[in-house]
């Protein structure tokens, strides 16, 4: 095919992917979107496949089968709360395949200094990416401690590696070459580099990792677009890489975090939480259903157990019956709550619950102390208050949703046990609080039959 109509199909397939991202920033658009997006894919592939310099169709259409083929069946099996660590494999997918293509650009003939310095940056960020996320699926995974892992010396050890990288890259651009043997060592020290920048970093931080690592993926595709001369590759590449870095920011200002931080404090591995004592005041669901039929305005605030239990269906259905009775009913949504992005977003659009009661955790803070009762279904870290008052607590800082200063909270959960940053929590203990033990669809479903009567 004509280049010119190549291309032109490239601008296409870019528009669509531009438009594709628009739509996913609201879920009332984002399966739009998310159609429009994999359109653009489509399109980009095909147009790609009539470039004249491929060699084997038959080869491309059996990688293709496989990889629709598995992808398909990933995406029909993961389950909604191991989403990340999907995403960390896509990301590392990312990351492999840029690598791949930068080095088997070094295999073309007439390639200037330019080419040669986006092979190499293909290859370094390609291979960083995919040591990288392959470790951040682990850490998610729980296959290895999802701990931050710190040692002595770790920041000299990284220094040496870095510096060894930044050496050999030269000493490769000097004089690419296939064989190089500056290049294999480019290979492996960016797979180092990206085990040991990830190594450090754990808990709460992970989700910052995955998107950052989804940045660095779109970059290494940027770049192996240079190294080839693809358009659509530099294009969508650069898209990632801008999206992640936004989402990174978003997310670092969630739980305010600097990304510094973030890389290279060691999530949890200084600090040391106060204790937490006192006493619990469990109550069972026909008390819970007496408090919240006299009151006018109930908060939910839902977490992480919302998903594991899968109850925002009842809890929908709770809110109707609120409602029903008189009371203002909102659903507050903290940005890191659950374990992705858009997690309690998602899970409530598909019970149907209205977008109009969904509130920000900036919006519902300022006039929390004026909710008759918040009702916290399996979120923990979120709705922490160490994070506002404990200075020696890991997550102090990371801006929480008050509802301890709502006049009354229920907390759903199944035991005392702590949230994903492993730090315990004193709302469980408050003056205010009620622990409603137990399985959160359960618990809710034994407050609606209440109020059914
Ligand atoms: P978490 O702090 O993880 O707490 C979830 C709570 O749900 C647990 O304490 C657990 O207590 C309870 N739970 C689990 N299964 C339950 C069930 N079936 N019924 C009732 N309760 C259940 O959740 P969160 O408050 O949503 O905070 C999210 C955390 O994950 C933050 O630390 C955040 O930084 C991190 N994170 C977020 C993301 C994104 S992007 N959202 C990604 C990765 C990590 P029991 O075991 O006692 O029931």
């Amino acid at each position: 095919m004509n280049p010119v109509i190549i291309n032109l199909w490239y601008v296409v397939a870019a528009a669509l992917f531009i438009f594709g991202l628009k739509q996913l920033g609201s879920p009332a658009t984002a399966v739009r979107g998310n159609i429009l997006s994999s359109l653009a894919m489509v399109i980009a592939i095909a147009v790609t496949l009539f470039n004249k310099e491929i060699l084997s169709f038959q080869l491309i259409l059996i990688a293709a089968a496989v990889g629709a083929v598995i992808g398909a069946i990933a995406a029909q099996k993961v389950e909604m709360t191991s989403m990340p660590e999907m995403v960390a494999l896509f990301n590392g997918s990312g990351g492999i395949a840029s690598l791949m293509v930068g080095w088997a650009a070094l295999y073309s003939t007439g390639n200037t200094t330019f080419t040669d310095v986006t092979i190499l940056l293909s290859i370094v960020i390609g291979g960083m990416t995919f040591s990288g996320s392959i470790l951040a699926w682990g850490k998610l995974s729980e296959v290895m401690t999802s701990a931050a892992v710190v040692f002595g010396a770790q920041r000299f050890v990284n220094a040496a590696i870095l510096l060894a990288l930044i050496a050999c890259s030269v000493m490769f651009c000097m004089a690419p070459a296939v064989d190089s043997p500056y290049l294999y060592a480019v290979i492996g020290l960016a797979l180092l580099i990206g085990v040991m920048a990830v190594l450090p970093i754990g808990g709460a931080d992970m989700p910052v990792v995955i998107s950052l690592l989804n940045s660095y993926s779109g970059l290494a595709a940027c770049a192996a677009g240079f190294a080839i001369n693809n358009n659509i590759l530099i294009v969508a590449g650069s898209m990632v890489g801008a999206a992640g870095i936004i989402l990174t920011n978003i997310m670092c200002k969630a739980m305010n975090r600097s990304l510094g931080h973030v890389l290279f404090s060691g999530f949890g591995a200084v600090k040391q939480a106060t204790k937490v004592e006192g006493e619990v005041k469990p109550i069972v669901a026909e008390d819970a259903f007496l408090i919240l039929e006299a009151a006018q305005s109930v908060s939910f605030v839902p977490g992480y157990g919302m998903a594991v239990a899968q109850a925002q269906h009842v809890v929908r259905e709770l809110g109707e019956l609120l409602e029903k009775n008189g009371a203002e009913v909102t659903y507050a949504i903290h940005p890191v709550a659950g374990r992705m992005p858009g997690h309690m977003n998602v899970l409530l659009a598909e019970a149907n619950v209205p977008y109009d009661q969904l509130v920000e955790m900036e919006d519902i803070n300022p006039r929390i102390d004026n909710v008759d009762v918040a009702v916290v279904i399996g979120a923990n870290d979120v709705v922490n208050p160490s994070a506002r008052n404990d200075e020696n607590s890991p997550i102090y800082g990371m801006p929480i949703i008050n509802v301890d200063q709502a006049r009354t909270v229920f907390v759903l959960k199944r035991s005392m046990g702590s949230g994903f940053s492993g730090v315990d929590n004193p709302l469980f203990f408050g003056d205010n609080t009620r622990m409603l033990f137990g399985d959160a669809k359960q618990s809710i479903a034994a407050v609606v039959a209440e109020f059914k009567g």
